[in-house]
């Protein structure tokens, strides 16, 4: 496991982390997003789907189960937050969504963390102030090399 942490001072700057994280994203990689209400963790993903191309409105998944973004890569958008049962998530195909090419991201992943692959990479959101948010970055396995590359691209 590597972990390492950012501070986000601004919403700007957590737009902007997403943006530089969406620029590299690379098929196969899975997000668990944490963090509690109003933590910053759309924003992040708004930053992510500009990164990767997508110029369209992006909005948090809570009532359809999933958003889809194309840009260089889709990026496939869900919110666990009303989800009660593991198996909600697996009737909606969740593996197929897992196997496609594209990145996945999770908002309130931390339901049901076992539903993730072994190289997820995990993104805690935890306000210091009304304004600051710390990010906390993990990589897991083969997304290790991924989360270096994070590391070095952040100067905060
Ligand atoms: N440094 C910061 N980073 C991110 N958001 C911030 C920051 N400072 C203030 N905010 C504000 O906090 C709010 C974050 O909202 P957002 O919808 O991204 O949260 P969320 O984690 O997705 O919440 P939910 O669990 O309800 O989906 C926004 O209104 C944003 O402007
Ligand atoms: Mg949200």
């Amino acid at each position: 496991m590597l972990t390492s942490s950012f501070l986000c001072e601004t919403p700007e700057q957590t737009f902007q982390l997403g943006e530089e994280i969406g620029k590299k994203a690379q098929s196969g990689e899975v997000w668990c997003l944490t963090g509690g209400l109003g933590a910053g963790k759309t924003l992040f993903v708004k930053g992510m789907a500009k990164g990767l191309g997508f110029e369209g409105n992006v909005t948090s998944p809570t009532f359809n189960l999933q958003n889809v973004y194309e840009g260089r890569l889709p990026l496939y958008h869900f919110d666990w937050y009303r989800l009660n049962k593991a198996e909600e998530v697996e009737n909606i195909g969740w593996s197929e969504w897992l196997s496609r090419e594209g990145v996945v991201v999770v908002e309130w992943g931390d339901k049901f963390k076992n539903l993730f692959p072994p190289n997820m990479i995990k993104m805690a959101f935890e306000p210091y102030t009304e304004t600051g948010r710390r990010l906390i970055v993990e990589g897991h396995n083969e997304s290790i090399p991924r989360v270096q590359e994070i590391i070095l691209c952040w100067p905060l």
